[in-house]
């Protein structure tokens, strides 16, 4: 797919602005806060933002390929979208314009479990190329439904999630009934009133839902009893006996995301999955946690080469994206970035994003005389 950006926003703070004034505050509100007080948020990008590359100007220069091969797929670029629940909240239809746009740049796009579309819909769309985000069900039955979904799907990654024992402690939503149980207050209708476009646009594709959970949901649930069915059936906290039968059961490539310690690594290899996403969910979980590129740092030192490891949580940029690969991760996830650019542009926004972000790598790569995404560690500068 060609790149192809809109100008008038050419950084990813244009686009959180433009979001800014376009969509009602509670679903920017949902998508742009951390937990508890943003430490870790905040955290994610500036510690990130801390590693420096050093450029060989004078070293015979070999083109840069940003192809990076990742479960025996050969990607375009060596990033893709992170799973992101409820995104018809804060864009009706931002699943399906993600997901074409990753399939068209051929980048991976992972389902969230709690998003606005279905597994169906989605493998429709990115011909089967799409990861699926599992949310570990409380009941096995509906985990082996979803899991033959995604298989019938022919889908190749199937990613579970662990860092969500529990839902972060997020003032904004509470403040704003988009906590579990969610209430819709006075103040969201006077702020969809404020925002017509996004308010046309809902209107058009109807109140988002969760699509691939629709069909083991009673009917005609109000959104405090909806609240209430969704947190009875993803409680619970992940452990080793709930991997074990996924891993027998799940014949394509088996990933965690949200490992954030050597010893879940350990756990994950033990279990024989394929690789880690090292993530704290974008600092939406763990106030007091680390960085994820502080997490990542032992991971690579101890646990290279005996598993995939991919990192995700406050990249924000091709730079970031490069300090990553630096630090010695073979794949970077974006969430926010993404929904940011559909939020401010719309069906645009996913071709937008990718475009950006594979400009900047690419820029990345020819200043520092990288010829391919694997070479980055070569450019890490060691204790910065
Ligand atoms: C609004 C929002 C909703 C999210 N929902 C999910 C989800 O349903 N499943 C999941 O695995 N991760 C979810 N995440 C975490 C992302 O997959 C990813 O780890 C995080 O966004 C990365 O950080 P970044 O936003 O700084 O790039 C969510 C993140 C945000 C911001």
């Amino acid at each position: 797919m060609q790149i192809k950006y809109n100008s008038r926003y050419p950084a990813i703070d244009d686009l959180i602005k433009k979001a800014k004034r376009k969509i009602p505050r509670f679903a920017f509100e949902y998508l742009d806060g951390g937990c508890n007080e943003d430490v870790n948020l905040h955290k994610n990008t500036a510690e990130l933002r801390t590693i420096e590359l050093i450029p060989y100007y004078l070293q015979n220069y070999k083109p840069s390929n940003l192809h990076t091969e990742l479960f025996g797929h050969v990607y375009d670029a060596p990033f893709g979208i992170a799973p992101v629940g409820l995104q018809g909240l804060m864009w009706p239809n931002a699943p399906e314009i993600l997901a074409r746009a990753a399939f068209e740049h051929n980048i991976p796009f992972i389902l969230s479990t709690v998003t606005t579309s279905s597994i169906e819909r989605i493998a429709e769309i990115t011909e089967g190329r799409a990861w699926f985000q599992l949310y570990h069900p409380a009941e096995n039955e509906i985990r082996d439904s979803i899991i033959n979904r995604a298989a019938s799907a022919q889908l190749p990654v199937l990613v579970i999630l662990s860092d969500v024992p529990t839902f972060g402690y997020r003032p904004r939503d509470i403040r704003n009934g988009l906590a579990m149980p969610p209430k819709m207050t006075l103040q969201n209708i006077l702020q969809i009133m404020g925002k017509p476009e996004w308010a046309l646009k809902t209107l058009i594709h109807g109140q988002p839902a969760f699509a691939t959970m629709k069909k083991y949901m009673p009917k005609g649930l109000n959104m405090r009893q909806l609240g209430l069915y969704m947190n009875k059936t993803f409680s619970g906290r992940l452990n080793e006996e709930k991997i074990k039968p996924i891993r027998d059961m799940w014949k394509g490539k088996l990933v965690i995301k949200g490992v954030a310690s050597e010893e879940d690594t350990e756990t994950a290899i033990k279990l024989g999955l394929d690789g880690i996403i090292v993530s704290n969910h974008g600092g939406r979980q763990l106030d007091a946690g680390q960085s994820t590129i502080h997490s990542l740092q032992p991971i690579v030192k101890n646990y290279k080469n005996k598993i995939k490891i991919m990192m995700d949580s406050g990249i924000r940029s091709g730079p970031d994206i490069a300090r990553t690969l630096a630090s010695g991760a073979e794949f970077a996830f974006l969430g926010r970035t993404f929904m940011y650019s559909v939020a401010a542009l719309g069906n645009e926004g996913g071709n937008h994003a990718i475009s950006i972000l594979k400009t900047q790598v690419q820029q990345v790569m020819e200043q520092v005389c990288c010829p391919n995404t694997a070479s980055f560690p070569n450019h890490l500068i060691k204790n910065s």
